[in-house]
């Protein structure tokens, strides 16, 4: 483990998407690539934390130096969330399905000609809400994230709320922004004294200031 000012800290980090199964051989998925949360479980790396990465099945490959949980849909996630705990902050950098597909069993759905299939859902545990609502043994620092295509700061300010986490850092994920699944993001860091907006940066650095400013706020 690297020197640093988070050394002794152990930070549990959520990233990638989820898959949720329809059949044994389909699934539905969302087009995030892990890029973000893995940078950040860098960046905290580098900073002498003890890392625990807990992904879905990303297009980036998990960073080192950390401990890596995989998993594939959002019922997983959540129990392996729950499994690392207790930490002394947290990241929730994935982007988790909101729904799964009832009844996916072992046998696929086979085509019949003429007929279509019917899809119902159940929401899926909303993992964020599950540890920063915890009564005992709450991470000291909860950090979302909220990605969003309209009424960016709007949104994201209701979602810090109604989350009760402590941070959340939202961007905008409008295809034209190229941020999902590109280098880049533009960020609004929502805190309890307000919103503060990150010039468009590197994910690299994005991930460098959060790591920066969650040392500061645990030290
Ligand atoms: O509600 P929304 O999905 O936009 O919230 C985004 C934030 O909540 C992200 O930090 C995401 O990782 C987290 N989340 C979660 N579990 C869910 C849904 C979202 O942890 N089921």
């Amino acid at each position: 483990l690297a020197d640093g000012p988070l050394k002794g800290k152990r930070v549990l980090v959520t990233s990638g998407p989820t898959h949720e199964p329809i059949d044994p051989v389909r699934y539905i998925a969302n087009r995030s690539s892990g890029a973000q949360g893995t940078a950040i479980a860098s960046a905290l790396a580098a900073l002498g934390a003890d890392v625990v990465f807990v992904t879905g099945p990303a297009d980036v490959p998990p960073p080192t130096g950390v401990s890596v949980v995989r998993v594939e849909t959002a019922q997983q996630m959540h129990d392996a969330v729950h499994e690392a705990l207790p930490c002394d902050a947290a990241v929730f950098a994935a982007a988790v399905a909101d729904w799964k597909v009832d009844g996916a069993g072992d046998s696929k759905i086979k085509k019949v000609a003429g007929q279509l299939p019917t899809l119902s859902f159940t929401e899926n545990p909303d993992i964020l809400a599950s540890v920063a609502q915890m009564d005992t043994g709450r991470p000291r620092l909860v950090v979302g994230f909220a990605a969003e295509t309209d009424d960016v700061l709007a949104n994201a300010t209701a979602k810090h709320a109604r989350k009760g986490c402590d941070w959340l850092l939202a961007n905008d994920v409008r295809p034209e922004t190229g941020i999902m699944g590109g280098g880049e993001n533009a960020v609004h860091l929502v805190t309890g004294d307000g919103v503060e907006d990150w010039p468009r940066m590197a994910k690299a650095e994005v991930a460098r200031k959060l790591a920066a400013r969650m040392a500061e706020a645990l030290a």
